[in-house]
């Protein structure tokens, strides 16, 4: 399973709480697994990209409690997860059904928290499967990266830091490195996403053989 994009969360029929992912990471590592003849199930937020290849199952899901819906029903049946998506992590504590009216007057939206997707997996995950993990880090990125690995039960996190330049949201490159349970730190140069998707479909082949 790949989670892959943003979830949008709803304030009203025409709003809505986001981020700026694309999508692209996510579907770089889908189609890299597909092509090496995994079944994948590919379950994505709003993006506008189009993935065909006949291993893809795509499940599209708005909100992140749709994604941990989608994600608790798949996740069983996998040999893992690749936690691509950017969840939001706070949705509005409530939806208004008809559309809020301009009025002149300060706003405050109040935002409750969502479910952390990939530490639930984590605490489900059985010795066979294998769990990854994404940060996108601003600083003190090796420390926080690594807290989110261990926090979340997962066997390796893929760093990437807003910092470099060519990596983040919507282009078409990534700088990654790659931090292992066994406290391993592979680091890797600027390459396109479809390179990046090969160097972590390498590292979970590599994983899969130590467990057969
Ligand atoms: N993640 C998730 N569900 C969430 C938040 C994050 O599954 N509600 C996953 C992401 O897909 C990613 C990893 O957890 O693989 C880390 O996401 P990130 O946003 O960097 O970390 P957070 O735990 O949300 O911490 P923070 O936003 O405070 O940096």
């Amino acid at each position: 399973m790949v989670t892959a994009g943003p979830t949008y969360e709803k304030i009203d029929p025409v709003r809505f709480v986001g981020n700026y992912s694309s999508g692209k990471m996510g579907f770089a590592i889908a189609g890299e697994l597909a092509g090496r003849g995994a079944r994948v199930t590919l379950v994505c937020g709003p993006v506008s990209l189009k993935i065909f290849h006949p291993g893809i199952e795509r499940m599209d899901v708005e909100s992140a409690s749709h994604m941990r819906d989608a994600c608790l029903q798949v996740f069983p049946e996998t040999d893992g997860a690749v936690m691509c998506a950017a969840v939001a992590d706070y949705r509005p504590k409530s939806y208004a059904a008809g559309k809020i009216k301009r009025s002149r007057k300060h706003m405050l939206l109040e935002l409750v928290p969502n479910d952390d997707i990939a530490a639930l997996l984590g605490s489900r995950k059985s010795e066979k499967q294998i769990l990854v993990g994404f940060a996108l880090e601003t600083g003190d990125e090796l420390t926080h990266a690594a807290g989110k690995m261990e926090k979340k039960n997962l066997d390796f996190i893929v760093l990437n830091s807003l910092r470099d330049p060519g990596a983040g949201f919507g282009v078409d490159t990534n700088k990654i490195s790659i931090l292992t349970k066994e406290k391993q730190i592979l680091s890797y140069p600027l390459k396109t996403k479809a390179d990046v998707a090969r160097d972590i479909v390498e590292e979970i082949v590599r994983r899969m053989e130590t467990l057969i």
